[in-house]
């Protein structure tokens, strides 16, 4: 059977009851239906008769009244009750509560039903670029993209990875001649590179000094973009080594990022051409100081003037804009994409804003399609300034994640590590995890400082703490020794009530994460939800509780704690280790 979330089944009954009281029509969003704050005398509230009053020019607390008279919740709720200026509080009762709570234990999915309309969604993340190290700037992305892609798959939606690398375009001539000064052979068999920046670095500080080396990149890059097979077998040769070091990332921080999901820059190569016939043909472009420009209409600059997105240079090289331009129309006409996220820093924000108006007048995008760019702010470092490593370059990736492994080690070593556990394994769940943590508990337009003391803390909202409640409920059920079985629920304590409702509410979360793609909400749920369960697990006892079937549903409250954060931490893309 499934069930609406809490919120919703109680909206449903405020409309109707408005319908009934005053024959006015409000949306299920009007209602508005939330859970009240721990520790309030009531579980959710209504705030609909405030606005509606207003429209109907009334008292809003004798609308409240009447609505409340109106109101069939008899199976839910206790008689609703009229506070303030008119909210309506209600107050769950507990059989009802119990009976919930019974069906979400027993549902596979801790209530979350498969999308009814499954989206075919493309998640453009990580996007490095290729010779460059990975820095602390694609972290965000990747933690972020992959986020998003575990909770679409969970709520039942197809998703389609594609890691848009940074794998084309002009540097590429002069990191290809100095290749060959290395004695790169053909292909760059036997050869590789160890540290990215640096050979970067050699490149950039040869093409700056010496002019014929300038001079012979330029042609190179002619040479690559016309496809002549020497140059494409040292180019692949570079993108190759690179990918083996973006394959070390993303396997320390474990997302599912893999070598099928690369659909880079050079992908689109062969598209350009095409997409820049198909929008002159549509006359949407014009030529401006020799460039091939597309002016969306509403954009304009600082004084005024239009803004373009190139699409073609004067000297026909094409742009970072006709790849993104190619990128989408492949999406939405050859992927059938309906949903497209582009998880990329929020400075990219008119670079989108354009594509996607471009996109919609060429006809490629509609408004079945949902488009977004996911944005988001800047890691900073302690001092509030962009993170550095002190000899001020941006840090690399790999070094801040192995750092924090190695931090979490010596966090792990001031405590008692339980028999049989995997202390590097523990190490490293601990360590990303809280990297990763850190990151998605922040709204992700926000900028955050990066601080490893505070993310590995114990206690405050962090994964640590997570994982410790998480250890901590199935340590109670190891020591049941018997699985706690599938009789009812008894919410005896106001402890108890309190968790049973935080454990309710994790479908409507998943829900909520997936309306405006901020998984920093499930952060803030599962933080509540250990804090209710840590406050259950000091005040009820569980083991020792009185009765057989006191203890029995205290044990299916442990329980489904560990699931829902277990499955709340894997959706974020961090293991919670059953024993810490
Ligand atoms: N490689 C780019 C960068 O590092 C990000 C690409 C984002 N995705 C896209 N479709 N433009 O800034």
């Amino acid at each position: 059977m499934t069930h609406p979330d809490i919120a919703s089944e109680l909206s449903a009954r405020v409309v109707a009851a408005v319908k009934a009281a005053v024959d006015s029509d409000i949306s299920l969003e009007q209602a508005l239906v939330r859970p009240a704050a721990p520790g309030r005398p009531w579980d959710y509230q209504s705030n609909a008769a405030m606005g509606l009053a207003k429209r109907l020019g009334m008292p809003s607390r004798e609308l409240a009244g009447q609505i409340a008279d109106h109101l069939d919740v008899d199976d839910v709720s206790e008689a609703p009750r009229v506070e303030g200026p008119g909210f309506l509080n209600f107050q769950l009762r507990p059989a009802w509560l119990e009976a919930r709570l019974a069906w979400l234990r027993d549902h596979e999915h801790l209530g979350v039903e498969p999308a009814t309309r499954p989206h075919r969604s493309v998640v453009d993340y990580s996007a490095p670029n290729v010779a460059k190290e990975m820095h602390v700037g694609h972290l965000r992305s990747t933690i972020i993209g992959d986020a998003l892609v575990r909770l679409l798959r969970f709520a039942g939606h197809a998703t389609i990875p594609q890691n848009h690398l940074g794998d084309w375009g002009t540097p590429f001539g002069m990191l290809i001649e100095h290749m060959l000064d290395e004695g790169w052979a053909e292909g760059g068999a036997g050869h590789s590179i160890a540290d990215l920046n640096a050979f970067y670095q050699a490149a950039r500080a040869k093409f700056e000094a010496d002019p014929d080396f300038g001079e012979r990149s330029r042609r190179r890059v002619v040479a690559l973009h016309r496809g002549d097979p020497a140059t494409l077998g040292l180019w692949q040769g570079l993108v190759e080594e690179s990918e083996r070091h973006f394959d070390d990332v993303y396997e320390l921080l474990g997302v599912l990022l893999g070598r099928d999901d690369i659909a880079g820059e050079s992908f689109y190569n062969a598209m350009l051409a095409d997409t820049v016939r198909e929008l002159e043909e549509k006359g949407l472009t014009v030529v401006s100081d020799g460039a091939t420009c597309i002016f969306p209409p509403g954009f304009t600059g600082r004084t005024g003037e239009p803004m373009p997105l190139i699409v073609e240079k004067s000297d026909g090289a094409y742009t970072y804009d006709t790849t993104d331009l190619a990128a989408i129309r492949h999406r939405i006409c050859a992927l059938g994409a309906d949903q497209l996220l582009y998880v990329v820093g929020a400075p990219q924000r008119l670079h989108f804003e354009l594509v996607f108006a471009a996109a919609r007048m060429a006809g490629w995008l509609t408004d079945e399609i949902d488009v977004r760019h996911i944005a988001f702010g800047s890691v900073l470092g302690e001092d509030g300034k962009m993170l550095r490593t002190r000899a001020g370059r941006p840090v690399t990736l790999a070094a801040l994640l192995e750092e924090a492994v190695e931090r979490a080690g010596a966090v792990l070593a001031e405590r008692d590590v339980p028999d049989g556990a995997d202390p590097p394994a523990l190490a490293r769940a601990i360590g990303i995890g809280a990297v990763k943590y850190a990151d998605l508990s922040t709204d992700r337009e926000r900028d955050y400082v990066f601080s490893f003391d505070r993310m590995l803390s114990l206690d405050g909202n962090t994964s640590v703490y997570l994982q410790y409640a998480n250890a901590r409920a199935r340590s109670v059920l190891a020591r049941a020794g018997a699985a706690p079985g599938a009789g009812p629920f008894t919410l005896a304590e106001p402890p108890e009530r309190e968790l049973a409702l935080k454990l309710l509410q994790f479908p409507a979360t998943v829900q909520d994460v997936l309306s405006d793609m901020r998984p920093h909400k499930l952060c803030t749920y599962l933080f509540d939800t250990a804090v209710a369960f840590s406050d259950f697990y000091d005040r009820c006892p569980v083991l020792r509780a009185e009765e057989e079937a006191l203890r029995a549903s205290r044990l299916g409250l442990c329980e489904l704690t560990a699931r829902v954060i277990t499955q709340g931490l894997d959706l974020l893309g961090i293991e919670a280790p059953p024993r810490l």
